[in-house]
């Protein structure tokens, strides 16, 4: 086994660290792949300076913690996980993820990262309720959400344009109080 480097959370599979911004190439490719853009909001055309600026603006935030998901095998970089919009005071935020380099999707890595900022964003952060949007077809997010422990929550009918016609985005959810009871043995 690889020595890890800066580990921040440390899972069975993946380790989560922070990004540092000599990892600006290695996103840059997944951040301009169709497929990996596909269920995301982003869609502009991004540059190396993109990266650098989203690296550099991540770790000033007080409102945003992002960290970069890795391989504990190969201490190879494989995608993001973040916290957004941090409501310090009703204790909510917004869960996000990427893995970008496809090769390493359906390998149950998705769902142990999230696992690992809902833990952190309970224990740690002291947060009340975690929740997320995914558009309706993305049933691979959808399926890693549930692992997670996240519910369905309601719909935003016809919110998401894409490949020429409109789709719903799903909103889901997970109380601190029901993740208490879903680790619970
Ligand atoms: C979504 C994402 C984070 C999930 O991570 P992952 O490591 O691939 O997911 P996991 O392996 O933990 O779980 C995926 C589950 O979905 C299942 N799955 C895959 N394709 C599916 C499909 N078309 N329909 C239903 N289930 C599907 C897998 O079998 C697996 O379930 P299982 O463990 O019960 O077999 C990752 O694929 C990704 O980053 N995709 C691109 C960006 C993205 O969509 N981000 C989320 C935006 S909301």
């Amino acid at each position: 086994m690889h020595g890890m480097r800066n580990p921040f959370l440390i899972g069975e599979k993946v380790y989560l660290r922070p990004l540092e911004r000599d990892d600006a190439p290695t996103l840059l490719p997944w951040v301009n792949d169709p497929d990996v853009i596909a269920t995301l909001m982003m869609y502009t055309p991004k540059n190396l300076q993109s990266e650098l600026e989203f690296i550099e603006r991540a770790y000033k935030s007080d409102t945003e913690i992002i960290l970069g998901i890795v391989l504990k095998g190969s201490d190879k970089l494989i995608g993001t996980t973040g916290l957004h919009g941090i409501d310090w005071k009703n204790r909510h935020c917004e869960f996000g993820i990427l893995i970008g380099d496809k090769t390493e999707w359906d390998k149950g890595y998705g769902a142990e990262a999230t696992r690992l900022m809902v833990h952190y964003a309970f224990e740690i952060l002291g947060m009340h309720r975690i929740w997320l949007r995914v558009y309706e077809y993305n049933q691979r997010a959808i399926r890693a959400y549930e692992k997670a422990g996240f519910v369905r929550e309601g719909v935003l009918r016809e919110d998401r344009y894409h490949n020429g016609r409109f789709f719903d985005t799903i909103v889901m959810g997970l109380l601190r109080s029901q993740w208490e009871a879903h680790r619970a043995p």
